[in-house]
């Protein structure tokens, strides 16, 4: 984590990136959350708890927690290293089971899947931005695009065109034919982010996709994440910087693996900082 990353929320007031300062808007946020759930859950988390190893080196890494995260919804998860951030994400894709507690994914229970409807779900119907980005060194940047369309059985020329489009969504469009290799660290991020936006699937889940990127292309990466919640997709987006949270309808500030505190974004901080939504 930074230090002095803020955020700015719906009453306008300042928090810091553990939320810490924050005041009013929870009931608020609470309420809309409520709302929109009942429309439809694209995640839904009840008394989850992920401990890893066991015995005296087991460690706690997240829970218990409990979190709903509606369709069409934009989530920011923010928090300290070690806070449970990756942890919860790979819950969210069905990486990984709880230890105690249910997972819900797009209205499918975890436990319900064995593991070749679980890597069907993961296909079908999630794209991830992992902090390491998994680009095939073997595969252009339009071939790594096109990869999960295909093995989903899309056509390859379909599969071309839409991974085209979604090159051009990140503005990579001119380096396509090129191998991860030779591409810049914050190319090979859009390449990552375009491969998990292409598609019909419902839910992006990306951890820190923003890492590499100067602060023009970041503002890039975010209207394009914004474009595809307002396309109808979910988004769960990892992230240490507050101007980047603030693309999001919604912040989760995790600490030692519970949830500190949730706010909304400000739509008025938006235009001030980084220019008017899309
Ligand atoms: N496979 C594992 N075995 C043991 N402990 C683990 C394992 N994976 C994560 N942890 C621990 O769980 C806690 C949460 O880890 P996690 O990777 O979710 O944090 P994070 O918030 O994503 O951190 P960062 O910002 O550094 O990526 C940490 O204490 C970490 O050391
Ligand atoms: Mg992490």
């Amino acid at each position: 984590m930074r230090d002095g990353d803020e955020f700015v929320d719906e009453e306008g007031a300042v928090v810091n990136d553990e939320g810490e300062t924050m005041s009013g808007g929870d009931e608020t946020m609470r309420q809309a959350t409520k709302e929109r759930a009942s429309t439809g859950s694209a995640l839904c988390f009840r008394s989850v708890v992920r401990v890893h190893g066991t015995g005296p080196t087991a460690v706690r890494a997240l829970g218990p927690i409990d979190l709903d995260v509606a369709d069409g919804e934009f989530v920011a998860v923010m928090g300290p290293s070690g806070s449970g951030k990756s942890t919860f994400l790979g819950l969210a894709g069905a990486l990984d089971l709880p230890t105690e507690g249910r997972v819900s994914i797009l209205g499918t229970d975890l436990d319900e899947l064995g593991t070749s409807q679980s890597a069907t779900l993961r296909r079908r119907a999630i794209g991830f931005v992992f902090q390491e980005l998994n680009l095939l060194p073997g595969l252009t940047a339009l071939e790594n695009v096109a990869l999960p369309l295909e093995l989903d059985g899309v056509s390859s020329s379909e599969a071309r065109s839409q991974s085209v489009e979604a090159l051009a969504r990140v503005q990579m469009e001119r380096l396509s034919h090129r191998f991860p290799d030779d591409l810049s660290g914050g190319e090979q991020q859009r390449v990552a982010i375009a491969r998990a936006m292409v598609g019909e699937r419902r839910l992006l889940l990306a951890d820190e996709p923003t890492g590499a990127l100067d602060s023009v292309t970041g503002e890039v990466v975010m209207r394009c994440l914004r474009e595809h919640v307002d396309r109808g997709r979910t988004v769960v987006l990892v992230t240490h910087d507050s101007s980047h949270a603030a693309w999001a309808d919604r912040v989760v500030f995790l600490r030692d693996g519970q949830i500190l505190r949730e706010t909304r974004s400000s739509r008025p901080f938006l235009p001030r900082v980084l220019g008017p939504r899309p």
